[in-house]
């Protein structure tokens, strides 16, 4: 049974709304592939513009964050029901960077999850090792542990329909991308983890990213090992080289 690649860019904190309307009109012919997924992880503010702009497209649109509460006193939260009414598909949660600067735990992660499912959002949850974990030769041990935390409660059916984005810290925003080896050996166990919580059926189904300097010179190798089934991509979303990493196969 093949996965299909989903392929996502994550603007992270860059583009103005029309900055933002004006690289969606700019990507729109290069990433125009049924083969894949196609999904623009924008910022709150570019949210309603961006569904706007990619109208009639194949670019499915996601946010980059949200909170587990329905509504209600939490200044400058943005609930599910709201990314959802103003038509997201999918959310990232668990960033490195939400996890580090912003003090994201796992025990709020799951809660995150959880509400993004009940809502009907796909969550695109992350999780990676820093570079001194590598070092010490935890990093699988440390992702598993994420992981499961993040995923308590959460059903089979659910986690078949969801994506695992592994982002090793070290790589992201660096320059320094995980070799092949090391992206596939992390993406695999990503995937054993599920077997082993869930089942091979689960396992089989759930689609695993790598994210963290994903390019277009290196999309394609990465893309071809059995267990990436596409990329989670910060700067080079934002060029029109993101349309050659969504073509990776041409
Ligand atoms: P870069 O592609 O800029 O390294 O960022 C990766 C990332 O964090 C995507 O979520």
């Amino acid at each position: 049974m093949a996965r299909k690649k989903i392929i996502a860019g994550n603007w992270k904190m860059n583009m103005t709304p029309s900055q933002a309307v004006e690289l969606v009109n700019t990507l729109k012919p290069l990433v125009a592939n049924d083969d894949v997924d196609v999904v623009f992880c924008v910022p709150a503010i570019d949210i309603v513009p961006v569904v706007e702009a990619a109208k009639g497209s194949n670019i499915q649109v996601g946010a980059e964050n949200m909170y587990f509460e329905e509504k209600g006193a939490y200044t400058g939260e943005i609930s599910a029901p709201m990314l959802v009414d103003a038509g997201v598909k999918y959310v990232i949660l668990g960033h490195s960077e939400r996890r580090d600067y912003f003090k994201e735990d796992d025990a709020l992660l799951n809660k995150k999850v959880k509400k993004a499912f009940e809502a009907g959002l796909t969550p695109i949850l992350c999780c990676g090792e820093t570079l001194e974990q590598r070092e010490m030769g935890i990093a699988v041990d440390f992702i598993r542990t994420q992981i499961k935390s993040d995923l308590v409660g959460v059903s089979a059916d659910q986690v078949k329909t969801m994506v695992i984005a592994y982002e090793p810290i070290w790589a992201i925003g660096t320059g320094k991308t995980a070799t092949t080896e090391q992206a596939e050996e992390i993406c695999k166990a990503v995937r054993d983890c599920i077997a082993e919580v869930y089942d091979q059926a689960t396992a089989d189904a759930v689609r695993v990213q790598y994210g963290g300097s994903v390019n277009a010179g290196n999309a394609a190798e990465l893309f071809a090992q059995p267990d990436i089934d596409g990329g989670l991509v910060g700067g080079a979303s934002l060029k029109p080289d993101f349309g050659d990493i969504v073509n990776y196969k041409k």
